[in-house]
């Protein structure tokens, strides 16, 4: 997500602070910049867009002396990517400054006991309560302020922190956000992240939640919550920065998929309150849900895949009719677009030309536009009525995994809003289901380390000229996303049927050793895709099954079987679309594709 940099010691800070933000670019951002202590006061440059804009407003640095200082490159979460919005954020009177990555969930009660003691605030950031915070609670100890407003935040955050009346020392901390700290030849460095240290040190200091670091020139100090002092070992990185880029990983499609616990806990945790789920950027209000009477959702590719699912939850939970459209379809067949109709439109980049020209058709025919995106202040989250973010961070790899799954999550959570209040489902049911949403990134993490087995399973499979992917439900769902994984990444030619299809005409292109992926999560369905799993195999297919564990009756009709954890009927996509990312992803690395870049593909489509 955003990068962090931070430097103390005998050298100018600005150009090693715009250096090491030049190497974490590569997390994707949409603002920097940097504060300096110049031996009298902490000045502060922040731009929108790209690094180079920032470089040359501080003449790459040289126009900020000083030897203390922090670096930001902001990926907008709250607030739009503007000058205001970007970090550092100062207090009042510019005496404590503070970089922030991850999101501080109780910022809004923070911000709202802040102002009633006077304080204001100028962007809309969560990250600026915490300058506040820390003003309110300093009173001449850096370390005891920030240990009071630990107790405070709830979230996750690594922070960078300087005070004016310190101007010798750094103060770095961190929870459940990635920073590390380290020596230079000349003093000490933070970042949140190694290709950013790289350069100046290869022996690092990962901080541990909840740890914080006071830094001088000479020396580095470690403290816990209770402000005792603590011992620490430090890490040798040997990595290359290549690799230090993509967190050791060898793809960043492998990293994103990786990440995918984090995001999806971070998409959901900030909308359950208790047993309630709160989606305050919908902008509904019970009366307004009630009196929807149908949705449209309108997406493309993989967006389009989880807007099918999407179809299949809301309308099963929350019992109300769903359209799923391709955004090129729909923005030239005249849609019929009745009074209650809810348009979702949903995006990971914010850009994507057919939808965003579908959300433009539905605004001026005087629908409703909720948006579902990851990217903030993209045109689409823009231009939509409402926005409800997935907090999936940067994506990177063309192939979506991670901002996919947050997809997936923002569409449950929306079924179990509207199931809420339109009284679809009992409370005991919504205790379920909210109980099975907060188990699946433990499950995403179990399936994501059986990676070996799929891994050999796929290195058979590196010379197939075709693959099926057949599904029933919401399993058709999973398997139109597991074949344009493979699809687009391996080139190797793929198809998703609903299996009812197959005897419609696909079982025809059936051969011996054909690899067909039948996904069965959906016990009532189970006999109907055993016979279709039979059918193709005594045609000579080599069946791999995606099914629930527990599901005993599935070797009768497959050759392999991937087992996915217990979860309610509806939450299945989640956990069986990882091994069929995992199955594309190592097809791809074992034909020795661009995995990352695919070829003749682009991250944003932005044009038709
Ligand atoms: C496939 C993939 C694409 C996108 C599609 C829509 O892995 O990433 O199919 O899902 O181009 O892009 P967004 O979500 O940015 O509108």
């Amino acid at each position: 997500m955003c990068g962090i940099v931070g430097y103390v010691g005998e050298r100018q800070a600005a150009p090693i602070l715009l250096d090491g933000l030049g190497k974490l670019e590569y997390r994707g951002y949409d603002s920097a910049g940097i504060a300096v202590y110049d031996g009298e006061k902490i000045r502060m440059k922040k731009a929108k867009g790209r690094l180079k804009v920032l470089s040359e407003l501080t003449h790459d640095g040289e126009i900020f002396p000083g030897q203390t200082g922090i670096g930001h490159t902001r990926w907008a979460t709250h607030g739009e990517p503007s000058d205001v919005n970007a970090h550092p954020h100062f207090n009042a009177d510019n005496s404590i400054v503070v970089v922030h990555n991850g999101i501080i969930e109780n910022y809004l009660k923070l911000k709202k006991k802040l102002k009633e003691k006077g304080y204001e605030f100028v962007s809309d950031t969560d990250t600026e309560v915490i300058a506040h915070l820390l003003d309110h609670y300093y009173r001449g100890n850096p370390l005891q302020a920030i240990i009071k407003i630990m107790h405070r935040m709830e979230g996750s955050y690594a922070l960078g922190i300087m005070f004016r009346d310190h101007p010798e020392e750094l103060y770095a901390v961190r929870k459940d956000s990635p920073l590390i700290v380290g020596h230079t030849k000349d003093g000490c460095i933070i970042a949140s992240d190694v290709p950013a240290v790289l350069k100046y040190t290869r022996d690092v200091y990962f901080i541990e939640n909840e740890e914080i670091v006071r830094m001088k020139q000479d020396s580095m100090e470690f403290f816990n919550v209770d402000e005792e002092s603590m011992e620490k070992e430090s890490t040798h990185i040997d990595w290359d920065v290549d690799a230090a880029e993509k967190g050791g990983y060898e793809h960043f499609m492998l990293k994103e998929m990786y990440e995918q616990p984090k995001a999806i806990s971070d998409t959901f945790s900030p909308r359950l309150k208790g047993k309630e789920i709160v989606i305050e950027e919908l902008g509904m209000s019970d009366e307004d849900i009630l009196s929807v009477k149908k949705m449209m959702i309108v997406a493309c590719g993989s967006a389009y895949h989880a807007g099918v699912t999407g179809k299949y939850v809301l309308e099963g939970m929350a019992r109300i009719p769903v359209e799923v459209d391709l955004a090129s379809e729909y923005r030239y067949r005249d849609p019929l677009i009745e009074e209650g109709t809810l348009i979702i439109i949903i995006s990971q980049s914010g850009e994507t030309a057919d939808s965003l020209a579908a959300l433009r058709d539905s605004r001026s025919r005087g629908a409703k536009v909720l948006g579902i995106v990851n990217v903030v202040g993209s045109s689409i989250a823009r231009e939509a009525d409402n926005v409800m973010y997935t907090w999936a961070g940067p994506e990177i790899a063309v192939a979506t995994t991670k901002a996919y799954s947050c997809q997936l999550i923002a569409l449950y959570l929306l079924a179990m809003k509207f199931a809420q209040v339109r009284g679809t489902v009992t409370d005991g049911e919504l205790e379920r289901y909210i109980e099975d949403l907060k188990r699946i990134p433990d499950q995403v993490e179990m399936l994501l380390n059986n990676k070996n087995r799929i891994q050999k399973f796929a290195n058979r499979y590196l010379a197939a000229r075709d693959v099926f992917f057949i599904g029933r439900g919401i399993d058709y769902a999973i398997s139109l996303e597991g074949s344009l994984k493979l699809k687009e990444i391996s080139y190797i030619h793929s198809e998703a049927y609903a299996a009812g299809e197959l005897k419609h005409g696909t079982i025809s292109l059936i051969e011996e050793g054909t690899l067909v992926a039948a996904v069965l999560t959906q016990e009532k369905l189970y006999k109907k895709m055993i016979s279709n799993m039979v059918e193709v195999r005594t045609r000579g297919a080599f069946v791999l099954a995606v099914t629930n564990e527990g599901n005993g009756d599935v070797k009768r009709a497959a050759d392999y079987v991937i087992y996915i954890p217990e979860t309610n009927q509806y939450f299945t996509n989640s956990l069986a679309i990882i091994p069929l990312q995992l199955f594309g992803y190592y097809i791809s690395v074992g034909k020795g594709c661009d995995v990352d870049k695919p070829r003749n593909l682009a991250k944003s489509v932005t044009v038709e």
